[in-house]
């Protein structure tokens, strides 16, 4: 299976960018371990990063025509955006989606405990760092992940 990884905005910042809450390993290590990862249990990644949100949009389309899954840390845009779950929606109805991200937002601000794409998840993992995506991994790596 094909599984795309899809960073949203400020995620490539990852290494610089408020190291004491996000840890100083870049998006390109994250992805490179995350492919290795996956690679090792028969999985492919394919992993994009955009901070604008009709590219995301575009490339969940993408996903959707080829039926691949997607692990989705979509940074802020978590928070606000109906047009990346509407996206989305139709990756719930198929391969399915996993929404990550690599801080506890439920330990920060209020405005970061509300997530419009986690309703339609199969799950979400916060909090765990890059452990979380390769939990993400192994839920897709598993025949029936339902079970
Ligand atoms: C994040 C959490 C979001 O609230 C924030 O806007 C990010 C990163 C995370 O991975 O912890 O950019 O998705």
């Amino acid at each position: 299976m094909t599984i795309l990884l899809l960073h949203g905005p400020n995620l490539d910042r990852l290494g610089k960018r408020q190291p004491e809450i996000y840890g100083t390993t870049t998006l390109a290590d994250i992805q490179n371990r995350v492919a290795d990862y996956a690679r090792e249990r028969g999985q492919e990644v394919d992993a994009r990063q955009s901070n604008h949100e009709g590219q995301l949009v575009e490339w969940v389309h993408e996903a959707a025509d080829n039926g691949w899954a997607v692990i989705v840390n979509a940074g802020a845009l978590t928070h606000t955006s109906v047009a990346l779950r509407d996206a989305l929606a139709e990756i719930a109805d198929g391969a399915g989606y996993v929404e990550v991200h690599l801080s506890n937002v439920y330990g920060r601000e209020e405005f970061r405990h509300h997530s419009y794409l986690a309703a339609a998840a199969r799950g979400v993992i916060a909090g765990l760092g890059v452990h979380g995506y390769f939990a993400a991994v192994d839920y897709f790596s598993h025949a029936d992940p339902v079970l």
